[in-house]
């Protein structure tokens, strides 16, 4: 487990949010078109969607724009990243559907089950323990559900991977398509 000083280095806060804010509108749009798509395709009416690591929330804005059915949350341990993603939803009318609150993916304040995807993007290699983090976003997806992993080759830790390899079942986890230039996808089902 990294120390107090690795830990904070990976939360982005700060004018290093506000860049990364900006940044995302231009080169990663292509990314969150394809993850929400993705994952939506397997999302039920009335489903409840967590975004861990959600940054300036662009994921959770473009699942809000293709399906006004879904609530759910989203989750980042930056105070700053959760203000951009604020004003994101709140820009997009989606503000109501989300519950934004300041986590970091190791502790998420939500009750067993609540979740029927979890779901990050760029976010795992930013994970300070990633047995704690793998450990509590599958607690907190019912069962039935599907936890999703969208991260760039190349630095998405072995450790996420041989985590969730680790937690869940043979056969529940895959790596159904790469999407986009740089990025990878491990998907694993909770069996219900
Ligand atoms: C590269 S950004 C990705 C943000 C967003 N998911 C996206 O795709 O644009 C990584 C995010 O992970 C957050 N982060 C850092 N440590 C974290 C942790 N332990 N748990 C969850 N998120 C964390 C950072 O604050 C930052 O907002």
């Amino acid at each position: 487990m990294p120390d107090r000083g690795q830990r904070d280095r990976m939360v982005l806060v700060g004018a290093h949010a506000a860049w990364y804010d900006r940044l995302t509108t231009r080169v990663a749009s292509l990314l969150y078109r394809a993850a929400a798509g993705q994952v939506l395709d397997e999302l039920a009416r009335g489903g409840r969607l967590l975004d861990v690591g959600t940054g300036p929330g662009q994921l959770l804005v473009e699942v809000a724009r293709r399906r006004t059915d879904v609530t759910g949350a989203g989750i980042d341990p930056s105070a700053d990243m959760i203000g951009h993603a604020r004003r994101r939803l709140a820009a997009a009318a989606a503000d109501d559907r989300f519950d934004l609150q300041i986590a970091g993916a190791e502790d998420l304040p939500f009750a067993d089950a609540s979740f029927d995807a979890v779901v990050s993007t760029l976010s795992s290699h930013h994970w300070a323990d990633p047995a704690a983090a793998v450990g509590e976003q599958a607690r907190v997806l019912r069962p039935g559900g599907q936890l999703w992993v969208f991260d760039l080759r190349g630095v998405a830790p072995s450790a996420v991977a041989r985590e969730l390899t680790a937690r869940f079942p043979a056969g529940a986890v895959s790596r159904p398509r790469v999407h986009g230039p740089a990025s990878v996808l491990i998907r694993c089902h909770r069996a219900g």
